[in-house]
């Protein structure tokens, strides 16, 4: 598509009383460019005082360059350390001894992790994952002292028949293909913007499945940052979408409006600061495929927002500082029959590029 740039004067508001007045004294060409430079200028300074707040909410609550940590914190970097070990034994043919940087970390993390906070999920995990690590040197005939020393001070191997929650998992192709969805094309292309709704209520058992089956979503190192704010109330749900600017004339015939966000301590470095978008937006679309999967209707409501809009909505939905906005989702059951944008796609060619 060409990059020219195109100069829009149809659709231009009218002209204002200054810009009048200097059109008299100045020469157009003088003026244009000046007006040019002052919205650039504008545009400059708006930028940087939206970074400048994306930046102090990531140097507040990611753990990049802090030694000081959160449980949040502390469980992300436990989770990004047992998953390194998790992926390395995930190979089809790991290389006996590998990760033992990785080792000695997560073992130093979870000491730390377990004193303050006991034996949860994310440290079973961990302590599952040293497990199978140990479990694979074994085979090899490699003896780790030390990881059998942390096993056994953190709590110890998993009782018998009790099923790990850390190491690997067998799969086999023909399972994945019986769950494959008879039509894909079809399951694709049905799903639409939907723009209204029937009037019968969505109910949070259904979110809680559509949740449970988006938490199958990838993300960073396995760390899982998103989480999903719901309102049903028609007040609570008519002020949150008070602040979004595209659900005028269908917001108000949700069920139910969810608020998909990314929390900041899930990430760990410099490196990472756009994580959170990346992981929430791939989080948010497993959620409206989830909820198309049960049948229901969802509409994405952007989060373009500045800094201003984006701290008036999250103190009336109370979603704290730590939690970035994704998006908005728009549920409801579908009438039996509805119209939908167009929306058409462009041509394959286009978006498909073979090297
Ligand atoms: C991040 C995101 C934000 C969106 N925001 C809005 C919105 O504010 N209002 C709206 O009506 N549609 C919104 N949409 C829906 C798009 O307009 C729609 O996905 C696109 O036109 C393709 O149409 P389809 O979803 O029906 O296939 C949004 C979509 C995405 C992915």
């Amino acid at each position: 598509m060409s990059q020219n740039v195109v100069t829009v004067t149809a659709l231009s508001p009218p002209m204002s009383r200054k810009r009048a007045a200097l059109s008299r004294v100045l020469p157009a060409g003088v003026l244009r460019r000046l007006i040019e430079t002052h919205r650039r200028t504008r545009t400059i300074l708006a930028l940087a005082g939206n970074g400048l707040y994306d930046l102090r909410r990531y140097l507040r609550w990611s753990s990049a360059g802090r030694e000081e940590l959160s449980q949040a914190q502390l469980a992300a970097l436990v989770t990004l350390n047992y998953h390194r070990l998790e992926k390395g034994l995930a190979l089809k043919t790991p290389r006996p001894g590998f990760g033992q940087d990785a080792v000695r970390l997560l073992m130093s993390l979870l000491d730390r992790y377990v004193a303050r906070y006991g034996v949860d999920d994310t440290a079973r995990a961990g302590i599952d994952t040293l497990d199978a690590y140990r479990a694979f040197g074994r085979t090899h005939g490699l003896n780790h002292p030390e990881v059998d020393a942390a096993i056994a001070r953190l709590g110890g191997s998993r009782a018998d028949g009790v099923p790990p929650c850390g190491g690997t998992i067998p799969v086999d192709r023909a399972t994945v293909a019986a769950a494959a969805p008879a039509d894909p094309e079809a399951f694709f292309a049905t799903r639409h913007s939907v723009r209204q709704f029937a009037d019968a209520e969505v109910d949070m058992d259904t979110i809680a499945r559509a949740v449970r089956m988006a938490q199958r979503t990838p993300s960073v190192c396995n760390r899982q940052s998103w989480k999903v704010h719901v309102f049903s109330d028609a007040e609570q749900k008519r002020r949150v979408l008070s602040f979004q600017n595209g659900n005028r004339g269908f917001g108000d015939q949700a069920s139910k409006v969810l608020v998909v966000t990314s929390d900041l301590q899930h990430f760990t470095s410099v490196g990472e600061r756009f994580q959170c978008w990346i992981d929430g937006g791939l989080f948010a679309m497993s959620l409206v495929y989830a909820l198309h999967a049960l049948g229901l209707g969802t509409c994405m409501l952007n989060w373009s927002v500045v800094k201003e809009t984006d701290r008036a909505m999250r103190a009336t939905a109370g979603i704290p500082d730590n939690e970035v906005v994704i998006m908005m989702i728009a549920v409801g059951h579908l009438p039996e029959t509805l119209s939908v944008a167009h929306s058409l796609r462009k041509p394959l060619e286009e978006v498909l590029i073979a090297h």
